[in-house]
């Protein structure tokens, strides 16, 4: 079998380029000298055909429904792993020894208070800010903070600079809720575990404690696992965009969170609970949201429905539906929301529509559902997606700056403007 691929081009020219097989037998076409060997540069919208990197941290089958952090099974991980033993796995490469595991945990542990001066940049913002700008203005000032993270020079202080966003990240989200709610903020606590510190700076008032029930924790750390990362998407990209520039890590995660907002990528899970809100308020019927969906003069998309990736199903959508329905009936919360899910998605998965275009539930189908169920408000749910990826996106940042290829991100462009033409001033001008 060939390992060269042949381009002829319309001028005559060829080009010999070589073809890279991945350790799952991918297969990507080198075309890093296609324009200085030929002048020809690619095209291709929205990057569907094209590979940014070579990459060892994330495998995603879309075709078959695999998901892999460093070879392991989501479903192993989710099953078998707390949140934090998956960060350590993506960041480092492999999962931690025991006492590789508590010396990280107590490392984030540690690092969960926030300078106190950073406590009045909330008292800036308005009550009904989006978290996810909060989130992001509070992520990038930390560079503020920590100012020995310049760029490629913080490869050396990742271990701490990514300790200290896994924790305070956590710390940040819960107080823009706290702000949000007219509410005291309640600091980190180093005897809990990641998920349980979260839980209690959330939902503990002075007046009242925090209860905690091990079938929430348990619920958010498999909530946190399944976000933990999914190799190229937009908000990954963005972070090794920005960080190409070698902009420091908390920059570049700050980006990532902006990116991770928008309602076709993480905005998703919250786009999805206020359609399941609409249609209940609409009577609970799903046929005009479907048709809705299906009409292409309509701009509404059935959300957490279809992903550039996902041709078959999601694995992600598949634990976290079994999830919810446990969770609640372990809970006895019946919520209505989950029954007009499961029928949108029954009824979506035999609509020629959908088949034809491979679209199935994506992970935030479900998501929303768990999070109200916890008791997080819907404004909050990208954050929690943010909380989960920011493991991720530092393993991404990292790989990208140990890798000897890696050049800023910049992009081509086809030309289709205007030709040179002469200035006329504005008096002379028709
Ligand atoms: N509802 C109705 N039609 C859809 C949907 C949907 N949710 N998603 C895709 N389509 C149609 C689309 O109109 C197009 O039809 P046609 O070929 O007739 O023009 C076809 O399916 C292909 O869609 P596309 O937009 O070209 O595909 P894409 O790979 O560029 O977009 C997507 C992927 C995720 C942006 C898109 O499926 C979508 O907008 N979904 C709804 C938003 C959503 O749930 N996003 C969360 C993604 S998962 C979390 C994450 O990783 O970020």
């Amino acid at each position: 079998m060939s390992d060269t691929a042949k381009l002829l081009l319309p001028d005559g020219q060829s080009l010999d380029l070589q073809v890279l097989t991945g350790t799952e037998k991918e297969k990507a076409i080198d075309i890093s000298e296609l324009r200085s060997k030929t002048g020809y540069i690619t095209l291709d919208p929205g990057f569907v055909n094209t590979g940014s990197c070579e990459s060892g941290i994330t495998y995603l089958d879309g075709e078959k429904g695999v998901l892999q952090f460093r070879g392991y099974p989501i479903e192993e991980l989710a099953e078998n792993s707390t949140f934090i033993e998956v960060a350590y796995l993506l960041i480092n490469g492999e999962l931690p020894k025991k006492e590789q595991l508590n010396n990280f945990s107590d490392r984030i542990n540690g690092h969960a208070m926030i300078h106190e001066d950073m406590r009045h940049f909330f008292e800036g913002f308005s009550q009904n800010a989006h978290p996810m700008v909060i989130l992001s203005a509070m992520v990038s000032s930390l560079s503020a903070y920590y100012a020995e993270a310049s760029g490629r020079a913080s490869l050396e202080e990742l271990e701490i600079n990514s300790a200290r966003l896994i924790a305070k990240i956590s710390t940040i989200a819960a107080f823009s809720y706290k702000k949000s709610a007219g509410q005291p903020f309640v600091y980190p606590r180093d005897d809990l575990s990641y998920c349980e510190n979260f839980l209690n700076m959330m939902f503990s008032v002075p007046a009242e404690p925090y209860e905690m029930n091990p079938e929430i924790v348990q619920a958010l750390e498999l909530l946190l696992i399944l976000h933990a990362d999914h190799e190229q998407n937009c908000s990954a990209s963005t972070v090794r965009v920005v960080g190409s520039s070698r902009a420091n890590v908390y920059a570049s995660v700050a980006s990532g969170i902006l990116a991770l907002w928008g309602p076709l990528h993480g905005g998703a899970n919250q786009q999805v609970v206020q359609m399941l809100q609409n249609i209940l308020e609409d009577g609970g019927g799903i046929s005009k949201y479907i048709e809705m969906a299906k009409n292409q003069n309509s701009e509404f998309r059935l959300m957490g429905f279809g992903h550039r990736v996902y041709k078959n199903f999601d694995p992600r959508a598949r634990i976290l539906k079994n999830t919810c329905d446990s969770l609640l009936k372990k809970l006895g919360i019946n919520d209505p929301l989950l029954e007009i899910a499961i029928e949108l998605e029954a009824t979506a998965l035999n609509d020629d529509y959908f088949i034809e275009r491979k679209l199935y539930p994506t992970l935030d189908f479900y998501t929303g559902i768990i999070y109200r169920t916890i008791g997080i408000p819907l404004n909050m749910f990208t954050v929690m997606f943010a909380l989960g990826r920011v493991p991720g996106w530092i393993a991404q940042w990292k790989e990208m700056h140990e890798d000897p290829k890696q050049k800023i991100a910049r992009p081509r462009q086809l030309f289709t403007g205007q030709t040179k033409r002469g200035f006329v001033p504005a008096v002379e001008r028709n």
